[in-house]
């Protein structure tokens, strides 16, 4: 065996650092069975697909027995396969199928409640159930002051203000038990009681069932929310003096994700990756995901709160100064310790090219400078299905048209409240940010249901799916679909490939309001990115002194140009260049 060279020292591999991961959305993706819903057969049969397009992990979204308050995330039975989406025997011929091409798979771990349909939530409401205390029960407030609802007996308000994160009071009264119980997402949803040793036990059991079934990890769903603060554990009636948000990274969180991973995740070579709520700070994100962390990599929602308002139907503008400046606080914060996820869109985000690009004029040269971006960052690359053909968002036009709780309860109950006269008003807002723009089907080809049912879909198929589609997309060399293939060989098989994964970053011109530009640096080699995000040609530059060479006698070789190989792009000097709208450059520096 030959010593490790100084660089390769210098590297902390890792498979799921090298890793690009493929999400799929199992409802929208592809239907066998014609019920208008996606199914386990429909990716089985897509499986070449995803080879072709040369993903290593597959990450899905919820499949197990759910009533579908939340598409899923409402779980009646942990070990069971949804009926609509096919059965235990379909799932582990996909496993199979998955590892058959080298495609590894993670599954979602919906684990901070679980549905009301769940049996231990039904056998909870005894109070004299073993169960009982695996939920989150609390007496009312007798000072009613100022709550106005009806939603338990006339003289009791809700144990405290939180709000749900999908609207109204995050407790829901139960006549049975004659006691509120915590649900911090949809009333189908109620919490876990994590501060229960038993409640852990079970959880912890359920995941080494479904290592030992094979899978290669899991996405671990709000999972910074599982220890909740001591005014609701520790008091009855809860103190009022909290706010929801201090249901983040709770007291014992720390403690219960290090004991996850040492009875479930230690011995095993899994993947982790926890989505965490909130604006966190870097020292608690390091402890998560650092070389001592529990786990692997998180995903944060900094970048995906730019453009949002209060409400679901309110946005915000944002620039490229505030789209950078979040993604600085990751590459920074991570760089020593700790491992990002780059991600842009997933099932609870708008499409990413109507977000961040311009689905319109430039939908392919902006569709391929965000993947680009995605790609070159430093960290784990995230493609959710369809942002490999460039889907934009959906033109929603009636409350009908959406099916998704939190777009719909807010809206319903602002409706009811008189917050708002009527869905004209807010349609523009929803279009931009409701979770169903990443719902509706995958786009296969220009047929009538874009060849992803031929039932009804159970939600509608965008209908410019006669031009944008994947049939489309693979025919035609210049497409998103095959930028995205050069990207993946770029980071995974070529002489780039350690420093596109592994390399320092080093932001350039950090105020350029149009142009984000960046090294990456590894040993020897370096890589310089030049993302335009303007409709118009934009001028920019190295800055001699920001960087630790001498651009002047830089040789900079094109690796790829959204615009292809043309002399624009492969002469340049790099002292002085103009890139064109959208225009997506990677070099290597020599
Ligand atoms: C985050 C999931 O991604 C989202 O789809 C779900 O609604 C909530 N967690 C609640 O489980």
């Amino acid at each position: 065996m030959t010593e490790p060279t100084a660089d390769e020292q210098l590297i902390d591999r890792a498979w799921w650092k090298e890793s690009v991961i493929y999400q799929i959305y199992p409802r929208s993706f592809n239907d066998t069975n014609d019920d208008g819903v996606g199914d386990i057969p429909g990716i089985i049969e897509k499986l070449d697909y995803l080879d072709d397009l040369g993903v290593d992990i597959i990450w899905l979204n919820p499949v197990y027995e759910s009533p579908n308050a939340d598409n899923g995330y409402d779980i009646a039975d942990y070990q069971s396969i949804m009926d609509e989406f096919g059965t235990m025997e379909d799932w582990e011929e996909l496993l199979d199928g998955l590892h058959d091409r080298g495609i590894k798979l993670i599954m979602d771990l919906v684990v901070n409640h679980t549905s009301d349909e769940h049996e231990w939530f039904v056998n909870a409401r005894d109070p004299d159930s073993e169960y009982h205390d695996y939920y989150i029960w609390k007496n009312g407030r007798t000072d009613i002051d100022g709550f106005t609802g009806h939603l338990g007996p006339e003289d009791e308000a809700p144990p405290n203000q939180w709000e749900s994160f999908f609207g109204g009071p995050a407790w829901a009264y139960d006549e049975e038990v004659g006691k509120w119980y915590l649900h911090l997402f949809d009333e189908k949803q109620p919490d876990l009681n994590w501060e229960n040793p038993e409640v852990r036990d079970e959880i912890f059991e359920m995941m080494e069932w479904w290592l030992d079934k094979g899978i290669d990890g899991f996405r671990m769903d709000v999972i910074n929310l599982l220890s909740k603060p001591d005014s609701v554990t520790k008091h009855d009636p809860p103190q009022n003096s909290t706010q929801v948000w201090e249901t983040f990274d709770g007291p014992r969180m720390q403690e219960f994700l290090d004991t996850m991973h040492d009875r479930v995740l230690a011995d095993q070579d899994v993947f982790a990756l926890g989505e965490m709520m909130g604006r966190m700070d870097m020292e608690t994100a390091i402890d998560y995901v650092g070389r001592d962390g529990p786990l692997s990599t998180l995903f944060h929602f900094d970048h995906v709160l730019l453009d949002h308002g209060g409400k679901i139907w309110e946005t915000n503008e944002w620039t490229l100064n505030d789209l950078r400046d979040s993604f600085n606080r990751w590459q920074y914060g991570l760089a020593d310790d700790g491992w990002n996820s780059i991600y842009l869109s997933n099932h609870d985000q708008p499409r990413l090219v109507s977000r961040f690009g311009n689905d319109d004029e430039y939908r392919e040269e902006s569709a391929k400078l965000l993947a680009t971006l995605i790609f070159t960052l430093r960290g784990t690359p995230y493609i959710f299905q369809g942002a490999e053909i460039g889907m934009t968002n959906y033109p929603f036009d009636s409350l009908d048209e959406f099916r998704d709780v939190e777009t719909i309860n807010p809206v319903r109950n602002a409706l009811e409240s008189g917050e708002i006269d009527n869905f004209d008003d807010i349609k523009h807002g929803l279009r931009h940010n409701s979770r169903d723009n990443a719902r509706t089907p995958m786009q296969w080809d220009d047929s009538e249901h874009a060849g992803f049912t031929d039932g009804e879909p159970w939600i509608g198929v965008n209908p410019n799916h006669d031009e944008i589609n994947v049939e489309a997309a693979r025919d035609d060399e210049d497409s998103i679909w095959h930028y995205y293939r050069e990207l993946m060989e770029l980071r995974k098989d070529s002489d780039v490939s350690d420093v596109m994964v592994y390399g320092d970053y080093e932001v350039l011109i950090n105020d350029h309001e149009e142009v984000w530009s960046y090294v990456r640096t590894l040993g020897d080699e370096r890589l310089l990115v030049t993302l335009n995000f303007a409709e118009w040609e934009s001028h920019t530059w190295i800055p001699e002194y920001e960087v630790d060479f001498n651009p002047h006698d830089m040789e900079a070789e094109l690796l790829l140009c959204n615009y292809g190989a043309d002399e624009r792009a492969t002469d340049v000097d790099a002292e002085a260049f103009d890139l064109r709208p959208w225009e997506a450059r990677i070099y290597r520096l020599k």
